[in-house]
């Protein structure tokens, strides 16, 4: 069942989906070497309660924080502790928050302090790609145009792109119909309608696609420990042009010029 919002809820999912963002925004003032995930974690939580939202995560069948912690090899729903970053590290910070019923969920993979040239292109790349999936969210158009742009712009590259982790519809539950791969054929899958919101989130590896998970039986990495990076934003079909309802302005305005900018095409031959 996929659930096309009202024009009310569409403004409670706007609400949801700035606090997301603020709150990554918020996140990114403490990326630097020597802080510890758990850190992160407590600047989040804080922020959003401050904010009167709830950290969605944070209990959800047992997950134990309020964000989703990807260091390096790390691909998704890594727990937040005692690690502490080091320079050369990525950490991707994955978010859901609940604000009036609805919920935004946004990702971006942070470098941390200077990174290796061939780790600032899997996070280029990785960024872009979530760029031409959002190109691909048309109404009219399915689910597959979205999966096919991620995939065929990261597989040219080199990149793989994880299987058994999809992006989701999204509203009163933060996992909703339909799934949205990053991997697919176009023209197949469900149809895009305006009011459905969804949430595209590429996960792309810079060796193999394989995956792992660890015993903690949450935490996902690469099974060749090679690094992967996660970028996400939550959207709201809408045309020939979704409204993209999480955004990195916050982060960006924290970064400056250590922000993570797409790769444009021009680029792919640098
Ligand atoms: N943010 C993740 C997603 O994009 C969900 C986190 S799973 C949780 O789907 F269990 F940690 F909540
Ligand atoms: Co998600």
């Amino acid at each position: 069942m996929i659930y096309l919002k009202t024009a009310e809820e569409t403004e409670k999912m706007r609400a949801a989906a700035d606090l997301t963002s603020r709150t990554l925004g918020e996140v990114a003032r403490w990326i630097k070497p020597g802080v510890t995930t758990q850190k992160l974690d407590a600047i989040a939580r804080e922020y959003i309660l401050d904010n009167g939202g709830r950290p969605a995560c944070l209990g959800y069948q047992g997950f134990p924080g309020t964000l989703c912690i990807e260091v390096n090899e790390t691909v998704v729903h890594g727990f937040p502790g005692p690690y502490v970053l080091e320079e050369g590290d990525i950490v991707g910070t994955d978010l859901v928050v609940e604000l009036d019923g609805y919920n935004g969920d946004s990702c971006y993979t942070f470098p941390v302090g200077e990174i290796d040239e061939k780790v600032k292109r899997l996070l280029e790349t990785t960024l872009a790609s979530l760029g031409h999936g959002i190109d691909a969210a048309q109404e009219g158009k399915r689910v597959g145009d979205i999966s096919n742009a991620v995939q065929t712009f990261c597989e040219r590259r080199g990149y793989s792109v994880v299987r058994e982790m999809c992006g989701h519809g999204i509203g009163r539950d933060m996992h909703e119909s339909p799934e949205v791969p990053n991997y697919g054929r176009r023209g197949i899958g469900p149809l895009l309608r305006d009011g459905m919101c969804i949430c595209i989130e590429p996960m792309i590896n810079m060796g193999s696609k394989n995956i792992v998970i660890e015993r903690d039986g949450w935490t996902c990495r690469t099974r060749d420990r090679k690094p992967s990076a996660h970028f996400e934003h939550t959207l709201l079909i809408s045309g020939a042009r979704p409204e993209v309802l999480t955004t990195f302005r916050y982060i960006e305005d924290v970064l400056g010029d250590r922000a993570v900018r797409p790769l444009t095409d021009i680029e792919t031959d640098r």
